[in-house]
């Protein structure tokens, strides 16, 4: 099949909307896709007989008024196309995401430049040039609607590439470590990132007790309350698979890889000052620039390389490679360009072509497998198991994730032939070296970045409750006596700061 069949199926056909309804949703949205043989659109499969009434306003065939008795009679309850017209409303939304709610879409292609035939036997990764078409969905991983975009979060970057094995998707967020490395901890820090149950309003202390509860964060610390928290432009952020994954080649060499998208316009960042203005400016700043710039023909690309490993080197290292907390040295393990992408068409319903992209990273084909790290592992049912609550059972069958063929046994079996034998257990991974990267972070850090993260932790920490103060202190001690000592004498100037 031609991968570009995946979207030609995309317009028209969305949905079995009757003629009423369409007429009912043109007049509330003038730049309606939902196409209607009524007003010489699209066609439809079968054509819906329309009414016999006339709008005073459009002159076109519609139900303009309810049914009464009368003309300032009761409605009757029999009218099914008043019925039909509301209740199409009432359900014409789609459930939000669990996470990662507010986000932008963009289309274009990927071409592979260097061919990763040792490293894979993924069909669309074997010879340069290469090339499929992709769907990229950008979003703020804890947010609503409302978010603004330059606020302090993280950015998900995940695409999805229409190979001709099947759908691929790559699920990355755009800092290279997650705040904890065992997924039975999820539901508990996303409680701690969300709005208070009780007020829904922003709550310091359940923010900050999260990296009082959960040392393994404090290198997520590092990247999240760097400037690199606040972004303006996606044209210009990194990507990073964070969890570990393996390839596999032909011959059945398994290697662990990690991935990383590269901004081919350079990374840029902003202050926290900046992110606070351009939140009341134009909280969808990201989004509409995203959307202008390729609306004015422009490309918005990226690189893709890996990061390989033997793994045997784990028995080796002083940390688990397999723990998301961590980032792999690139001097050790250095980065190999695989291949571009190039987005270059902005969505035309985002309600069908973004917003009910269901990004799932257990789609894979073969020669792409999960690793043991114990996040992918819980990621591997879930984002499946939140697609049919959130879409329906029938997701699959959405024409943007779509592909011909599907059944359940097109599923990749991760780690097929691996012989694993061990005592059944709940346990920490033996090596969980909390500080060690934290520290190194820090110090690559310039004396600005340094004073920007003092700042951005202490204007926080310092609205958090005095025992979680001293837990976080302490963490940060074990980083950097001068990160803990600089953010100490910043909270000071906070808590002294009139009109706090
Ligand atoms: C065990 C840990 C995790 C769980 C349980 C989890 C769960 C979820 C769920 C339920 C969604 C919403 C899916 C949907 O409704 O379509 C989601 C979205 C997402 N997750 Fe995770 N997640 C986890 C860790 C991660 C990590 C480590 C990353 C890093 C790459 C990540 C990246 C994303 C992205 C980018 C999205 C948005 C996908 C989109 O744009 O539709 N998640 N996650």
């Amino acid at each position: 099949m031609d991968n570009n069949e995946y979207f030609q199926s995309e317009k028209g056909n969305i949905r079995s909307t009757t003629c009423r309804q369409n007429e009912q949703m043109n007049r509330n949205q003038p730049q309606s896709s939902f196409p209607c043989n009524c007003n010489n659109s699209k066609p439809m499969a079968s054509p819906p007989p329309c009414p016999n009434t006339t709008s005073p306003q459009t002159g076109k065939s519609d139900v303009y008024h309810s049914q009464t008795v009368g003309v300032r009679g009761p409605v009757l309850v029999q009218d099914t196309a008043l019925h039909e017209t509301l209740e199409t409303f009432v359900f014409s939304t789609t459930l939000p995401r669990r996470l990662h709610t507010k986000g932008y879409g963009a289309f274009g292609y990927f071409y592979t430049t260097h061919s990763m035939r040792e490293y894979t036997k993924a069909g669309f990764l074997q010879a340069p040039n290469q090339r499929v078409p992709v769907a990229v969905r950008f979003s703020l991983a804890a947010s609503n609607q409302g978010t603004p975009d330059t606020l302090r979060n993280v950015r998900g970057f995940s695409t999805r590439f229409y190979t001709d094995e099947g759908i691929v998707d790559l699920l990355c967020n755009h800092l290279p470590v997650f705040f904890i490395r065992d997924a039975i901890n999820v539901p508990d820090v996303i409680s701690h990132l969300s709005p208070s149950p009780v007020n829904n309003l922003p709550d310091p202390e359940r923010l900050w007790s999260l990296f009082a509860k959960y040392p393994e964060a404090t290198n997520m610390m590092m990247w999240f309350f760097s400037d690199l928290g606040t972004v303006k432009s996606l044209r210009h952020i990194k990507g990073y698979g964070v969890s570990t994954y393996v390839w596999q080649n032909a011959q059945g060499v398994r290697r662990y890889v990690k991935y990383h998208w590269f901004p081919l316009a350079g990374e840029k960042y902003i202050d926290q000052q900046e992110a606070q203005w351009l939140a009341c400016q134009d909280p969808n700043i990201s989004g509409r620039d995203l959307y202008d710039w390729i609306a004015k023909g422009k490309t918005v690309e990226y690189e893709l390389c890996v990061q390989l490993m033997n793994p045997e080197d784990a028995k080796l290292l002083p940390f688990d490679p397999l723990d998301d907390t961590k980032v792999w040295d690139e001097t050790m393990y250095p980065l190999l360009p695989v291949g571009r992408m190039v987005l270059n068409r902005n969505p035309d319903n985002y309600a069908e072509q973004v917003e009910k992209l269901a990004l799932n990273p257990a789609n894979l084909v073969p020669g792409l497998e999960f690793s043991d790290d114990k996040i992918l592992q819980g990621r591997s049912f879930i984002y499946s198991d939140a697609q049919r609550h959130r879409l329906g059972p029938d997701y699959r069958n959405i024409p943007v994730n779509k592909q011909p063929n599907w059944s359940p046994a097109s599923m990749v079996s991760s780690g097929n032939g691996r012989y694993i034998a061990g005592e059944i257990m709940r346990e920490g991974i033996p090596n969980p070296d909390n500080f060690t990267q934290a520290t190194q972070r820090y110090e690559s850090f310039s004396d600005m970045e340094k004073n920007n993260l003092a700042n951005n932790i202490a204007s926080g920490l310092v609205d958090a409750q005095p025992n979680t103060q001293r837990i976080v202190l302490s963490h940060l001690e074990r980083v950097s006596p001068v990160l803990a000592e600089t953010v100490r004498n910043q909270m000071l100037f906070f808590a002294g700061t009139p009109g706090r």
